[in-house]
């Protein structure tokens, strides 16, 4: 075998293709969030970031950085240890409370991520109930879909949000059987949300758990950031939600919400929990105080939903096309990887805006995209400079326009 060759020629045909990926060297700023730096090989340039997954900038909030200061200096850096030996701190327990809090849950359990939560969360219940059967959505994120395939147990894929063929899936299989239905709450590549009262039903009807992932959604929808099922008044009929401090909360961490008894089995048996260390205890000190933050503070939310409206208002005005969704999340369709490239590096280097090109496998070819994610701290003025960005970039590479 020529390793050599082979490992070269796999990245050369990668880079043919447009799909090769570079990730840009950003340079946050405390504070001062959506500005950055990006850090060109040549020089720092000032940029705006446009598709950062920090929707509410909580990454930069001062209250969350003095709460991680506070207790580094208090108890160090490193948790020392899994959560059973030596690796459990009372910010942990203080976080899981907090998260419980949010969803109106019994209890709860922070992983490393939001990918390893579901990872974890979905292989240990997938393969402990003896015979299971999982439903997916065929659009769920790679974590859940890594989850299941690491359960081992049959695996049923239905079409994207569609609750007729959901239900004609838990037909074929029988009532006295183990079943969880695995979705997502908001799409994060197509921004679209989910009918999830009527996925509830379905679970009633054919004796299922629901397994929602609401990773896009914490934070950002319902009263206190409990999700789109909060906001829908439908989150104390869910089994299990996921969850991620790494986006609206603006750290680093994942989790599942639930019932006392699912929280301790999966706690119990679940190797992607048990034998990894947790997370520092500051971070755990940062997310309990930006959970609490965002939660009190629903002009956020608000500002959020107003932002985004207002860009879809004005990209509509531009004929520049893009998925009508109702959530927070602006994907435009390109359909090409090199086209998506390119017009992602003229955004970049002439107009100072930083919108990364969403390629295949995180979107299938021929769907390729830029992806604006708002924020309540973009400006008015950023906006329109985003907009006369992307007309520009639309003009100069001929790019396809609303019809
Ligand atoms: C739907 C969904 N679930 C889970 C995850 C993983 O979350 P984390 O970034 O915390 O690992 C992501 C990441 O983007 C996601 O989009």
């Amino acid at each position: 075998m020529d390793y050599k060759k082979f490992f070269s020629e796999s990245i050369n045909s990668l880079k043919k293709s447009g799909e090769y990926r570079i990730f840009r060297d950003i340079g946050r700023i405390a504070g001062s969030y959506p500005n950055a730096k990006f850090n060109n090989i040549t020089k720092e340039e000032n940029i705006i970031v446009w598709c950062s997954n920090d929707y509410l900038g909580m990454g930069q909030h001062p209250f969350v950085i003095e709460a991680i200061e506070r207790a580094m200096k208090e108890i160090g850096v490193g948790s020392g240890g899994t959560r059973n030996i030596s690796g459990t701190n009372l910010y942990h327990v203080a976080l899981e409370n907090e998260i419980s809090n949010i969803h109106e849950k019994e209890a709860s359990l922070v992983f490393t991520s939001g990918y390893v939560a579901n990872d974890a969360a979905l292989s240990t219940l997938g393969s402990k109930l003896k015979n299971c059967a999982i439903f997916s959505d065929e659009k769920n994120h790679a974590s859940i879909i890594n989850g299941i395939r690491n359960s081992k147990a049959e695996k049923f894929i239905f079409k994207h949000n569609d609750t007729n063929h959901l239900e004609n899936l838990l037909k074929k299989v029988k009532i006295d059987r183990p079943k969880i239905i695995a979705f997502e709450s908001v799409y994060s590549m197509d921004g679209d949300f989910t009918p999830i009262e009527s996925f509830v039903k379905l679970a009633k009807k054919y004796n299922a758990l629901t397994y929602l992932d609401e990773v896009h959604a914490v934070g950002l929808y319902g009263f206190s950031g409990g999700g789109v099922a909060q906001e829908q008044k439908i989150m104390g009929e869910i089994d299990i939600i996921n969850g991620t401090l790494a986006k609206a909360f603006g750290l680093i961490g994942g989790y599942i919400s639930s019932t006392k008894s699912i929280i301790d089995f999966v706690r119990s048996f679940s190797p992607g929990f048990i034998f990894t260390t947790s997370i520092p205890p500051a971070i755990a000190a940062g997310a309990i105080e930006s959970i609490r933050y965002v939660k009190d503070n629903q002009q956020l939310r608000d500002k959020l939903k107003e932002k985004s409206l207002l860009i879809k208002e004005k990209l509509l005005a531009a004929n520049i096309p893009f998925l009508k969704t109702k959530s927070h999340i602006i994907p435009i369709i390109i359909g090409d990887s090199k086209l998506c490239k390119k017009a992602a590096d003229e955004l970049l280097e002439k107009h100072k805006v930083y919108l990364q090109p969403i390629n295949y496998p995180t979107v299938p070819r021929g769907e390729e995209r830029l992806r604006i994610t708002p924020s309540p701290l973009h400006t008015d003025q950023m906006i329109n400079e985003l907009i006369d960005a992307l007309i520009f970039t639309w003009k100069k590479l001929k790019l396809k326009k609303a019809a």
